[in-house]
């Protein structure tokens, strides 16, 4: 079984029965996709590192697409390796990071992923400690993004975001930076080009269907993927 939840943010808390209903059950043949903000890999400190030795004690596979609160750097240093047709990279034997514009197909399912974000709270970070300027997609990986996507005829069954598309989060009630609008637009693109069933994204900590579930804002929820 797949399943798909929100922003994690380095909390431990995150992986509690009473936050995760059932996780004490899920085996090898299992898959958590977080939508960004994972958030385990940030101060890349002794301490995360022993909380991501418990986290490979779990018979299941964890995995996340990037938001704009990560440690890119840190990120970036775990082995690049090819995993179920698209890069990751490795941070465990159970923990993958999903790179941007990759498409992956997991028990029989494709998945196009493309993280990152703009982060408001910027003037109250530090560059470098807790921000980093990789927040935002570059050229190269819109690129990447397009080239995959074509690849597979601009067809998918789900799409694992960190924002979504202008439009999307418009009829959340709510609005997106001038600063972010770049990424959004490239969703309010993907989302009449690509053909897909649902789309998946954390960022904007709410637990939302819109437009009958097609579009899943998820936070604390944990989606099944049937
Ligand atoms: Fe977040």
């Amino acid at each position: 079984m797949i399943r798909v939840t929100g922003d994690t943010h380095g909390e431990e808390i995150r992986f509690y029965e009473e936050n995760m209903v059932g996780e004490h059950s899920w085996t090898k043949d299992d898959y958590l996709m977080i939508c960004g903000d994972f958030g385990y890999i940030f101060r890349n400190s002794p301490y995360e590192r022993i909380f991501l030795d418990k986290l490979e004690e779990k018979p299941y596979t964890i995995c996340f697409v990037d938001g704009n609160h990560e440690n890119f750097p840190a990120i970036y240093e775990y082995p690049k390796e090819k995993w179920n047709g698209g890069y990751v990279h490795r941070i465990r034997k159970n923990i993958v990071h999903l790179m941007r514009g990759q498409v992956y197909t997991i028990e029989g399912k494709t998945f196009f992923t493309m993280g990152g974000g703009y982060s408001r709270d910027r003037m109250y970070r530090k560059p470098g400690v807790s921000w980093w300027p990789q927040e935002m997609p570059s050229n190269d990986e819109y690129r990447e993004a397009t080239q995959n996507l074509k690849e597979v005829g601009n067809r998918v069954d789900y799409i694992l975001s960190h924002t979504a598309p202008k439009e999307v989060v418009n009829r959340m009630n709510r609005t997106c930076d001038e600063n972010e609008l770049e990424l959004n637009g490239f969703f309010d693109w993907l989302m009449y080009e690509v053909e897909f069933k649902q789309w998946f994204f954390g960022h904007w900590h709410s637990d939302i269907g819109i437009d009958g579930g097609k579009f899943r804002a998820v936070w604390f929820d944990v989606c099944e993927i049937k």
